[in-house]
């Protein structure tokens, strides 16, 4: 069985990007074969993973204009990216009039795993900060939602967005799907605000909010623009515990 996980928020900024580029590389690092599939026009996954700009990316396999084995780059092992660029900012002007517009991403997954027969653990989406097609998109070829949250910028309207959409998703087209876990990415343990979240984000949402919460950290900021994850970067920082404490939570859930 595949695990296939989003790590979404409408809201920008909130580390997502960060959240698939490390669980993905302690998941790997835990010794399961992780493809992460960067969903994001802006790239930013893909850019703190490889050297240059990619040549084909998601964009030109939905297009059938290259195979999987010219797009899929193997970064280290057990860790594998589909990789994305602005041009995918079309996906909408050139899917949206489809019937099947939200199935997209299930029929690209389906040809994934025929591709690669029992040897994926888990499949992790990077989405863009927006509820628009592309999101829709991997909330309906999803299992698993885990929901990235800033506390310095914390608003309840906008997590109300996002959990909404993944219940009317799950309604409609994905009974599979669930929220998993919400997580605060940018943790001050020590602000009296946070804790006061913390309680009330355990009443609003019970069972949701995940044990580990991945403390602000210098390493975290800096480990990308040196395409790295945090455990290659400083295995020992903070980030890197976290991250991988994260990880062991999901792996069990
Ligand atoms: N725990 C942390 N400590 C310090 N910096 C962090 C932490 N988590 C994320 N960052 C930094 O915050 C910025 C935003 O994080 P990230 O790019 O992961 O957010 P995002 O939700 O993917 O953003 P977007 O919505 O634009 O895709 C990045 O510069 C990242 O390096
Ligand atoms: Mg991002």
């Amino acid at each position: 069985m595949t695990r296939i996980i989003a790590f979404t928020n409408q809201k920008g900024g909130v580390g997502k990007t960060t959240s698939v580029l490390n669980v993905g590389a302690a998941l790997a690092k835990k010794g399961k074969k992780v493809l992460m599939i960067d969903l994001d026009p802006q790239g930013n996954l893909t850019q703190s993973l490889l050297p240059e700009p990619p040549k084909n990316t998601i964009f030109t396999l939905l297009l059938e204009e290259c195979k999987f084995g010219e797009a899929i780059v193997n970064t280290t092992e057990n860790l594998l990216l589909i990789p994305c660029n602005n041009k995918f900012a079309n996906f909408e002007r050139q899917f949206a009039a489809d019937a099947d517009s939200q199935y997209i991403m299930v029929d690209f997954i389906e040809a994934i795993k025929k591709n690669f027969p029992n040897q994926l653990d888990f499949i992790i989406f990077d989405t863009p900060p927006a509820l628009g097609l592309i999101t829709l998109n991997a909330l309906v070829a999803c299992q698993e939602v885990y929901i990235p949250m800033n506390s310095q910028e914390y608003s309840l309207t906008g997590l109300n967005a996002v959990i909404e959409v993944v219940e009317r998703v799950k309604k409609r087209t994905n009974p599979d799907l669930e929220v998993k876990g919400m997580f605060f990415s940018r943790h001050n343990s020590r602000k009296y605000i946070t804790r006061n979240m913390v309680e009330h984000l355990n009443s609003e949402f019970p069972n949701k909010l995940m044990n580990t919460h991945i403390r602000v950290n210098v390493a975290l900021e800096e480990s990308p623009s040196l395409r790295q994850s945090v455990f290659d970067y400083d295995p020992s920082s903070n980030g890197a515990k976290d991250y991988s404490d994260l990880t062991d939570e999901i792996i069990k859930l």
